[in-house]
């Protein structure tokens, strides 16, 4: 249609913050690689528009979206009513778990435990929100990312990291002496995010998450990278 032919062409601008395998990371050659890139340029494929990936702060992400520096998130990002206030999410294409990782020998077990210690999170992201609402502030240290939180976790300098469960299981293995509890913080789903109002992208966007799924592409991805 006169409408699909418009919108073709151009550069779909992703934003991610590449510290989250088995979603985004940087490879040896500075690309950004993982699920969210592989699922963007089958997106961009499909509306005719080359993909550009702008690696930036977790937190940076909805800002910039908001000032037209990127289109599009995909940063294994989880649908929350407070962020439905300020972008447009697309429909889900994965789940996440946030997840506890603490040293092997720690006494913390349940997510109870976690009441007078102090956890690590990445600033922005749920595991943040959640630990700051039920443990408060004094309880919650930000850092950049979840590989700088489980470093300091490594150092001893924090009692627990809370983080999604595939980037957690990632972090663990590249150190050592670290495990994941058996237990889940909350469960979550992952979408892609437009400016607040872009129905034109969003519905795009939509139609070819649709297709991606109905053909297994999504599925496929998703098992190039994660091993159950
Ligand atoms: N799912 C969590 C959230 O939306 C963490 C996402 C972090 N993503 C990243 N690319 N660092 O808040």
């Amino acid at each position: 249609t006169e409408a699909n032919t418009s919108a073709e062409g151009g550069t779909l601008r992703m934003g991610t913050n590449a510290t989250f395998p088995p979603y985004e990371t940087v490879d040896e050659n500075n690309n950004v690689v993982g699920i969210d890139a592989d699922i963007a340029k089958a997106v961009a494929d499909k509306l005719g528009k080359e993909l550009e990936i702008v690696n930036m702060e977790f937190d940076s992400l909805i800002p910039a979206l908001g000032a037209d520096q990127i289109d599009i998130v995909l940063a294994g990002m989880t649908v929350t009513p407070e962020r439905q206030e300020q972008v447009d999410f697309t429909e889900s294409y994965a789940t996440g778990i946030q997840s506890i990782i603490v040293p092997e020998d720690s006494a913390i077990a349940t997510v109870e435990d976690l009441a007078d210690k102090t956890v690590g999170v990445q600033t922005g992201t749920t595991g943040d929100i959640y630990c700051t609402g039920d443990l408060g502030e004094e309880h919650v240290q930000r850092f950049e990312s979840g590989v700088v939180a489980t470093q300091a976790l490594v150092n001893g300098q924090i009692d627990a990291v809370v983080i999604d469960n595939e980037p957690a299981k990632a972090y663990v293995e590249a150190n050592q002496g670290l495990k994941i509890l058996d237990t889940e913080y909350a469960v979550e789903d992952y979408a892609a995010a437009v400016k607040k109002g872009n129905t034109e992208l969003l519905d795009q966007v939509n139609s070819a998450l649709e297709e991606l799924k109905a053909d297994g592409t999504i599925d496929e991805i998703i098992a190039n990278y994660i091993h159950e």
